[in-house]
Parts: C-alpha cells; sequence; structure tokens
C-alpha cells in the first residue's frame, strides 16, 4: 500500500500526531537543538526542567542544549546515566524518580529526554509515573529514535522476564528531532536504526522501500536532505498509526514487523552490545518474510528483495550473522512466550503478503514454529 509520496527537500519538517487534546508536533531537521528554548519554552509553566541523558550522549551534546535553554531564561537540571540497554532497568528508573523528586518538582514540571531509544523509554517512563505523570519532551539523538522510539508514547523498562513488560503510554508534548545530531552517531548505531526505517515501507509503503533501496548509501552516510526526507516519511506513518490505535488494540501491532524474533535473539544475547536492538529486528524482519513465503503468503522475490536490501545495508538477516551459538529452538521459543504475555497471550507475528503489506496473524500452528526455527537455526 503506497500510503505517503513526497520528494525530499533539505528543510525543517512538522508531522503531527494527531490525538485530540494530546496531539503534539515532531519537528524534523538539522539545527534544531540550537532552538530548543524556543520550541520547550511556550511548555513550562515555571521556566524550568530536568534532562534525562546519558553519559555518552551529554558528551557529545548536551551543553549545546543547556546553554540555549538558559539562553532562553529556562532553569535546567540534569540527570546523567550509563549508556546502554541495561540502563532500562528498575533500579534506574528509581534513581531518576528520586533524582526528580529530590529536586523539588512539581506537576508543571517537564522531563526533557536527550538520548536514544533507552533514554526516551525510560525518562519517559519516569515523567509518566513520578506525582502521578508530568509532561516530557523527546529530542531523539538516534536514528532509531527519531523514526520510531520517540514517536507514540510508549514509555518503559525491561525486567528479568522479558523486554519493554513494565511500562505505560504517555505522549510527549513535543518531538524535537534534530538530523544533525546523528552526525555524531556511530556508524554500527545508525544501522541499527535503519531497520527501524526500512520498516515502514515493508509494512505499509511499497514506493518508500524503493526509495530506500536508490538512497539507503545517502541516508547511512549523513546526507541530510536524504535523512530528513527518511525521518520525516518514518514520522508520518508512525503518527498515522498510533493516532489510529495509540493503544496497540488493533493496527500498532504492524510496527512490530519482526520484533518477535527480535526480542527473543536480544534475550539469548543478554541485551548486550553483541546484538543491538535495531540488528535483531533486521534479523527478525528477514525471518518474518521467510516464514510468510513458507506460509504460501509471499513471493521468494520479495524475501530476496527485503534480505539482499538489508545485507547490502550491513544488517543481519541470519542467526548464522549473530553472535550467539549453543541455543536452541525451546529456548528461543521459551523467550517468545514473554512477548506472548503482553499481547494477550496468543503468539502474534506480523506477517506479510509481500513488500508494503503486512497483517497479524495469530494463526501460526506450534509444530510449523518449532520447525521453523529449528531450520533457521540450522541454516548457514
Ligand atoms: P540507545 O538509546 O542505547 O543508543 C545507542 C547508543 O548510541 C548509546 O550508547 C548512546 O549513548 C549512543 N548515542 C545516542 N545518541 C548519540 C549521538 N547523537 N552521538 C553519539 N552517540 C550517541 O539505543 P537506540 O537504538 O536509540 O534505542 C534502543 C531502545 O529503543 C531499545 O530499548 C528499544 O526497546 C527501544 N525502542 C522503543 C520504541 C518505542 O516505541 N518506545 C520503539 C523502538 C525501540
Ligand atoms: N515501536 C512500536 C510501537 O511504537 O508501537
Amino acid at each position: 500500500m503506497n500510503m505517503i509520496s513526497a520528494e525530499p527537500q533539505p528543510a525543517t519538517r512538522t508531522v503531527t500526531v494527531d490525538l485530540a487534546g494530546r496531539s503534539y508536533p515532531i519537528h524534523i531537521g538539522p539545527g534544531l537543538l540550537d532552538q530548543a528554548g524556543r520550541h520547550i519554552g511556550p511548555h513550562l509553566k515555571n521556566r524550568r526542567c530536568t534532562i534525562v541523558t546519558d553519559e555518552t550522549i551529554a558528551g557529545f551534546h548536551l551543553s549545546t542544549l543547556m546553554e540555549n535553554l538558559r539562553d532562553d531564561g529556562i532553569d535546567c537540571r540534569t540527570v546523567i546515566l550509563p549508556p546502554g540497554e541495561k540502563t532500562k532497568s528498575f533500579a534506574n528508573l528509581e534513581s531518576v524518580c528520586s533524582q526528580l523528586l529530590a529536586s523539588g518538582l512539581d506537576r508543571s514540571d517537564m522531563v526533557v529526554a536527550l538520548g536514544g531509544g533507552v533514554i526516551g523509554d525510560l525518562a519517559g517512563f519516569a515523567a509518566a509515573v513520578v506525582l502521578r505523570g508530568i509532561g516530557f519532551v523527546q529530542i531523539p539523538t538516534t536514528l532509531l529514535a527519531q523514526v520510531d522510539s520517540s514517536v507514540g508514547g510508549k514509555t518503559g523498562i525491561n525486567t528479568s522476564h522479558g523486554k519493554n513488560l513494565v511500562g505505560a503510554f504517555h505522549q510527549p508534548v513535543l518531538v524535537l528531532a534534530d538530523t544533525a545530531l546523528l552526525d555524531t552517531l556511530p556508524e554500527r548505531e545508525v544501522r541499527a536504526g535503519y531497520a527501524e526505517t526500512v520498516k515502514y515501507g515493508l509494512i505499509r509503503d511499497e514506493a518508500f522501500f524503493d526509495w530506500l533501496t536508490d538512497n539507503y548509501d545517502a541516508v547511512l552516510s549523513g546526507d541530510h536532505a536524504a535523512r530528513i526526507h527518511a525521518v520525516e516519511m518514518s514520522c508520518r506513518h508512525k503518527a498515522d498509526v498510533v493516532a489510529a490505535d495509540e493503544h496497540e488494540r488493533g493496527m500498532r501491532a504492524l510496527l512490530n514487523l519482526g520484533h518477535t524474533f527480535g526480542h527473543a535473539f536480544e534475550a539469548e544475547t543478554g541485551y548486550s552490545d553483541a546484538l543491538l536492538h535495531g540488528e535483531a529486528v533486521a534479523l527478525g524482519t528477514a525471518m518474518a518474510f521467510r516464514m510468510s513465503h513458507r506460509l504460501g503468503l509471499c513471493s521468494e522475490n520479495s524475501v530476496a528483495r527485503v534480505e539482499q536490501h538489508l545485507t547490502k545495508v550491513g544488517l543481519p538477516t541470519r542467526v548464522a550473522n549473530i553472535p550467539v551459538d549453543r541455543t536452541s529452538a525451546d529456548q528461543i521459543l521459551a523467550h517468545m512466550a514473554k512477548d506472548k504475555k503482553a499481547m494477550g497471550n496468543t503468539l502474534a507475528f506480523i506477517l506479510v503478503r509481500g513488500i508494503g503489506d503486512a497483517f497479524v496473524s495469530r494463526d501460526v500452528e506450534p509444530d510449523f514454529l518449532r520447525k521453523f526455527i529449528q531450520d533457521e537455526l540450522n541454516r548457514q
């Protein structure tokens, strides 16, 4: 389905997430961090906010943000956490909430999440629960966060029971996606974020997939117009889906293409740098296409196009491409059962009839699934 078409233009763009009284803009373009005070100021009743970020991002971008906010007369405090997926924990949630409370905040205070999906999810969740909910702004600093996690209000943490199993839907009041911040992002992280970008083409917009196959190099190498276009298209799709199904009672589940398999491999590698979230999603996406083909739903040609594209981008498409050994179909299924709890106790798969045509299926037979996973693990 070709939902949205537009040619890339190198200028700041705005996409609106339309949620009636809780609608908010996503501004996209280079240099937005230098205008943060102008955008955030109108949301502050008491001219103060708390920035939550990680040590790595703080080293690159925190001083620019703080200087700009102070120039606009905004008083800001900071909470700086270690980088990495393990930061999305109960312990850090407690730490962020305690630091917010110790600062004497009230309900009109604002949290500013300056970071990737880890900081956005954690800081957003802290904002959702502290004082029963205060406002928050997303300033996404990774490609993954700009195209996906900063938009739509899913916030949360990981627990020993699985990924993202404790959290809340809490929409930000504003998203500032400064595409220039991606210039300091390591190449591997850019590629990982690309997996969540190409997802929109694979789910619902074949023309966007085609645009990416022609322009992926420009997106990866830092061409600003290409990056703005990729982020804008992704945010348009995400905003569209979230406006239609904010709480994932239906079509929003399509955004989980590749995630059921992906989460299982993330768990298998201990949520470590061995396998980044976006890399796991890429592998899971290729598996979803292969599974759809085996079920007779999509052509071999579609599978080949997806595998070839992800491989060109430098993303894993087979279990043999990721650092996991000595696992078993039972172990992968056990990890997947944890996702199941979050999906109404039936294992949901996002399957495809082709590129741009995804749907939710709860009908995959357990024996078929076990055999499919076993074959994937045996495949070189
Ligand atoms: P991340 O937040 O861990 O960031 C990746 C790494 O890049 C970190 O080490 C960080 O310090 C560093 N970094 C971030 N911005 C930088 C910059 N501009 N320059 C240099 N270094 C920078 O990872 P991520 O890929 O952004 O997010 C992954 C998380 O997002 C996962 O926990 C996943 O579950 C979550 N997620 C949430 C949603 C949602 O809707 N809420 C959607 C997709 C993914
Ligand atoms: N990243 C999936 C969602 O926001 O629903």
